[in-house]
């Protein structure tokens, strides 16, 4: 089992996929906690109601980044977390961090990576003309949305859509291969292969974190 501390900073509709993804039968993993930076996000009511442990590190009792990082990482090792999955965590976290949780961190973005990352996806996508729009849920790196890509949905652009709904049809995609991508990675199933993840086909329960080779069972 997989124990997993879910970052948010607003709605967390993600943290609720994931949530009902850990409450079904078999899930390989567990959210030991959720933290956000803002002591106002309604993800911290979805962990609640859940029976999920909960803290705010708000950013802006922090000096500078880096305290404020370590602030979160001790409420990690609080938490026992081994695993820690971004979910609409608005805040850039730096390389030492990413470094010291390295393979460790998955995030959602609501585009198709390597394509519009930071802000206002759905905005650029329809500025760019493009006939495809999507998510994808990747391992962090220390750049802003980059790292090896776990699992994207993709969707096509309706002439009638604005950034809205668009969004919103993105948002039902995210829901659906966000906690996909969790399981894989509490499997077992997903290696890293230099900037690139490799999905093993084969499934080898419950042997934990990402590792270099499959175990045999
Ligand atoms: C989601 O669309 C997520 O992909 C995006 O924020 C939203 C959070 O929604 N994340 C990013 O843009 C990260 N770069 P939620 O709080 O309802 O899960």
């Amino acid at each position: 089992m997989l124990d997993v501390a879910v970052l948010v900073s607003g709605q967390g509709s993600n943290l609720q996929a994931l949530i009902d993804a850990c409450a079904q039968d078999g899930f390989p993993a567990r959210i030991v906690a959720v933290i956000s930076n803002n002591p106002g996000a309604y993800g911290l009511e979805r962990a609640k109601k859940a029976g999920i442990a909960t803290s705010v590190i708000n950013h802006r009792d922090y000096d500078d980044r880096e305290s404020f990082e370590e602030a979160i990482d001790q409420e990690l090792k609080k938490y026992k977390a081994k695993f820690i999955c971004l979910a609409g965590f608005m805040r850039i976290l730096d390389g030492r961090f990413v470094n010291r949780w390295k393979d460790r961190i998955l995030n959602i973005h609501p585009s198709l990576l390597p394509a519009f990352r930071g802000l206002h996806t759905q905005e650029r996508a329809l500025e760019a003309g493009v006939r495809f729009t999507g998510c994808t849920v990747h391992i962090v790196r220390p750049e802003m949305d980059d790292g090896p890509i776990i699992l994207q949905a993709a969707l096509a652009v309706d002439p009638e859509d604005d950034a809205d709904n668009l969004s919103r049809k993105v948002l039902e995609l995210e829901h659906v291969i966000y906690p996909e991508a969790l399981k894989l990675v509490a499997l077992g199933r997903v290696r890293i292969s230099g900037n690139k993840a490799v999905i093993e086909k084969a499934s080898y329960p419950e042997h934990g974190l990402i590792s270099p080779e499959p175990t045999k069972v």
